[in-house]
């Protein structure tokens, strides 16, 4: 299994390119289940979930293509995917399949919207928290679909097609508002998604649905309304910028200090995020078509933060703060209120020497004065990306094991931040 190895203490300096946001293409290429027309994606990141994802859609006899690269196109500039659903030969989503990626099950909306019936996989729990799917079971049978929970599967029916309704959603799910919205654009009849999830990645899928023909209103606010069509096209969308990987190459400056541009990026899909880190002793400044994140000789301050829906401060960002406020002078208290296990980097931070004591849905972490490099280990994506920021600021050598997480989320981080300086390696085996 890779590892990765990083000799901490460098600042990062030059320029990091942002990729798409994997959590608007999982949506994104989800949707192309909605049309038998060609979806063309582009701006879609190198990941192990979008492969993954890509190994499901086939699954069910959707075509792909992924465009090779132009002359001048560098790694990062993202692959174009063009994905066809014209022969769908199947509406089930085998276990094997599912459990290895969550955003999977929202497959089940766009089959039975489509085809009148989908047997999905209960997705399971994970490493940060149980996770369920309840709300997005709600969400189909408001808009009249029949649920039966058979072995493990979901089986969703609406042999005469979904009907528009009203979903009250008792709490923000970015997941839920993804699935109503896609099976609403099929429905017959206009549909109210109410305390819908304003997530940048919801509005972007949104965007896209229109584009294909939906009628959609009010996406990026907390109430959708969707007119149901009863067919919609094919089209081309530039999948948006990753907020998540923004944040957290802005946290690995502010914590190492140096002068990095983040390219193809936009400081409102995480201005809450941005706001904290210059509260934190960072300066931050639109440039272009990026972000300028800097931090030169001034210390980290101790910021608290507590994780809410957007606009809020974003619970994937939550474990690359903590990193950030081992070294801050003085005490910090972080609150996680969206998922209730996703401390499992704690441990892991205490291995490189930091001081965090938890409390229930809290952590108060106590700045100190240097990290020391140690074996840790990835327990999930965002976990991971909080010890590579640890790593980057450690006196010595710190190995990360089990990288197959970061590959899940982070398109070439060990190149993007090499270039800027940090002493970082990929280790295969
Ligand atoms: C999305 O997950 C993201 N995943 C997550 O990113 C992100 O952390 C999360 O939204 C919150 O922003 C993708 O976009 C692929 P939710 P999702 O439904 O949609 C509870 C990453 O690292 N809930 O908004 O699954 C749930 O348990 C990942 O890239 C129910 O109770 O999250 C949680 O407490 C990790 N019942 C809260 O709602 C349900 O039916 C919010 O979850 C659904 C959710």
């Amino acid at each position: 299994m890779d590892r990765i190895r990083i000799r901490g203490g460098q600042p990062l300096n030059g320029t990091i390119p942002i990729s798409g946001a994997k959590n608007a293409a999982l949506p994104l290429m989800i949707a192309s289940l909605l049309t038998e027309e060609t979806l063309e994606l582009s701006n879609v990141p190198r990941l192990a979930d979008i492969a993954s994802l890509l190994r499901i859609l086939s699954n069910f006899g959707v075509d792909h293509m992924i465009a090779g690269r132009r002359p001048g196109e560098t790694q990062e500039t993202g692959q174009t995917i063009r994905l066809t659903a014209g022969s769908v030969v199947d509406t089930f989503a085998p276990y094997e399949l599912v459990s290895t990626m969550r955003a999977s099950f929202w497959v089940i909306a766009p089959l039975v919207a489509r085809f009148g019936e989908a047997r999905v996989s209960m997705p399971g729990g994970c490493a940060i928290g149980t996770r369920p799917v309840d709300l997005l079971i709600m969400a189909l049978e408001k808009l009249g679909a029949t649920i039966e929970i058979d072995g493990g599967y979901v089986v969703a029916r609406a042999p005469d097609g979904l009907k528009g309704g009203e979903i009250d959603f008792p709490k923000v799910t970015v997941g839920g508002t993804h699935v109503a919205l896609m099976a609403a654009a099929l429905a017959d009849g206009t549909t109210v998604i109410r305390n819908a999830a304003r997530e940048p990645e919801v509005t972007d899928l949104a965007e896209c649905l229109v584009k294909m023909g939906a009628r959609i209103e009010g996406a990026g606010t907390s109430e959708i309304t969707v007119h149901g069509v009863p067919k919609l096209n094919g089209t081309s969308h530039d999948v948006l910028p990753d907020r998540i990987e923004t944040g957290t190459y802005a946290m690995a400056v502010a914590m190492t200090g140096g002068n990095v541009l983040l390219e193809n990026t936009k400081p409102e899909l995480l201005q809450f995020a941005l706001d904290v880190l210059e509260q934190a002793g960072a300066k931050i400044t639109r440039e272009g078509n990026g972000i300028r994140v800097y931090r030169n000789g001034n210390g980290i301050q101790p910021v608290d933060v507590t994780t809410d829906p957007f606009p809020g401060f974003p619970t994937d960002l939550q474990a690359q703060f903590m990193a950030l406020m081992t070294r801050a002078g003085g005490t910090s208290r972080i609150r996680e209120t969206i998922f209730e296990n996703r401390f499992m980097h704690v441990q892991e931070l205490a291995r490189l020497g930091a001081r965090i004591r938890l409390d229930g849905d809290g952590a108060f972490v106590d700045g100190v004065d240097g990290l020391k490099g140690a074996p840790v280990m990835a327990t999930d994506l965002r976990a991971s990306a909080c010890l590579v920021i640890a790593g980057l600021a450690a006196e010595g050598e710190t190995t990360i094991n089990r990288v197959y997480h970061l590959d899940r989320g982070f398109e070439a981080l060990e190149t993007k931040l090499s270039r800027c300086g940090a002493d970082i390696e990929r280790v295969k085996g």
